[in-house]
C-alpha cells in the first residue's frame, strides 16, 4: 500500500459512478418533489426534472386546475406525475405529503424547496402578519419540508444504481439573500434566513452523502413580479438593473435545477447558484464608483 493510501484510507462509499443515461434523462428513476409548482419557477423546475427522467410530485396550495396541468405536461413527457395540495408551512399538511408522496412513489431522492411569496410593504407600514405569513411560507416552510427529506435520505441511505448522493435538496433563494430590497425587508429577511439554513444544513448532513444546494434567480418572469416587466417602461427600467439585458425566462431556472440535481453536479454542496444575467455584479458600478 502507498504512503498516500495510508494516509487517506478509503471512504466509506464506492468511488464516484456517472449517470450513463442520455444526457437529457440524467434523472431517470428519481423520485422529486417540487413546492409550489403550479406556476413560475416551481412549474418549470417540475417540469424540466420531469423531462430529465425524473417521477414528479406537484405541490401546490391554491390552484389545482393548474397543478393538473403541469403534471399533464410532464406526463406528456414521458414521466409519472402526481399533484398534492399542501400549505408548506403547517407542518400536519407537511407530513401528510410525504406520507402521500412514500405511499405513491416508494421515497424521495429530490427535494425543490420552491414555495414562496411575497408581501411588500413600506417597512413602517409593514404589518406582523405580512412579516411573519413571508417568513412562515418562504423560511418555516422550506425547514419542514427541509427536515423531512432528510429524514427519508438518512433512513434510506445511498441506492447506487438510483444515484450516487443518497438525495438532494435544492432551496430556492433569490440575489435578495445577497442584495438587500428596501420595501421588501420581510422578504429579503426570509431568503437571507434560506442561505444560512441551508449552509448549516448541507455542513451537518454532507458525511450522509446528501446534497444541499440553493438557485439564486435574479429577475424571471413569473407572476410574482408582473410589475417589474409588464409594461415596456417597466422591463426598460428593469434592464438597467440586469447587465446581460434580457429577463431570466422560468426555464432558465428549470435547466439549472435539473443539472444541479443530478449526478453531474455530485461534487457540489453548500452553494448558492446565481441564475440572474449579473444582477449581482452592482451594475450601477459598470460606469462610476
Ligand atoms: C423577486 C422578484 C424580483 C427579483 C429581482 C426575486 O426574488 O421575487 O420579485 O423581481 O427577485 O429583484
Amino acid at each position: 500500500m502507498s504512503n498516500q493510501q495510508q494516509n487517506h484510507p478509503a471512504a466509506p462509499y464506492p468511488s464516484v459512478v456517472m449517470p450513463q443515461c442520455p444526457a437529457q434523462r440524467v434523472l431517470t428513476g428519481q423520485k422529486a418533489l417540487v413546492t409550489g409548482a403550479n406556476s413560475g419557477i416551481g412549474k418549470a423546475v417540475a417540469i424540466a426534472l420531469g423531462n430529465a427522467g425524473a417521477s414528479v410530485m406537484v405541490n401546490y396550495l391554491r390552484s389545482e386546475e393548474q397543478a393538473r396541468e403541469v403534471v399533464d405536461q410532464i406526463e406528456a413527457g414521458g414521466s409519472r406525475a402526481i399533484a398534492h395540495r399542501a400549505d408548506v408551512s403547517d407542518e400536519t399538511q407537511v407530513l401528510a405529503m410525504y406520507a402521500r408522496m412514500k405511499e405513491e412513489m416508494g421515497t424521495i431522492d429530490i427535494l425543490i424547496n420552491n414555495a414562496g411569496l411575497q408581501q411588500d410593504a413600506p417597512f413602517d407600514e409593514m404589518t406582523l402578519a405580512q412579516w411573519q405569513q413571508v417568513i412562515q411560507v418562504n423560511l418555516t416552510g422550506q425547514f419542514l419540508c427541509a427536515r423531512e427529506a432528510v429524514r427519508e435520505f438518512k433512513r434510506r441511505g445511498v441506492v447506487p444504481e438510483v444515484s450516487c448522493s443518497a438525495g438532494k435538496i435544492i432551496c430556492m433563494s433569490s440575489v435578495h439573500e445577497i442584495i438587500p430590497w428596501a420595501g421588501h425587508v420581510n422578504y429579503a429577511a426570509s431568503k437571507g434566513g434560506v442561505m444560512l439554513m441551508m449552509k448549516s444544513i448541507a455542513q451537518e448532513v454532507a458525511p450522509h452523502r446528501i446534497r444541499v444546494n440553493s438557485i439564486a434567480p435574479g429577475a424571471v418572469r413569473t407572476p410574482i413580479n408582473t410589475a417589474a416587466w409588464q409594461t415596456p417602461e417597466a422591463y426598460e427600467r428593469l434592464m438597467t438593473l440586469v447587465p446581460y439585458k434580457r429577463i431570466g425566462e422560468p426555464e432558465d431556472i428549470g435547466r439549472a435545477a435539473a443539472w444541479l440535481a443530478s449526478d453531474h453536479a455530485d461534487y457540489i454542496n453548500g452553494i448558492s447558484l446565481v441564475v440572474d444575467g449579473g444582477m449581482t455584479l452592482y451594475p450601477g458600478f459598470a460606469t462610476g464608483g
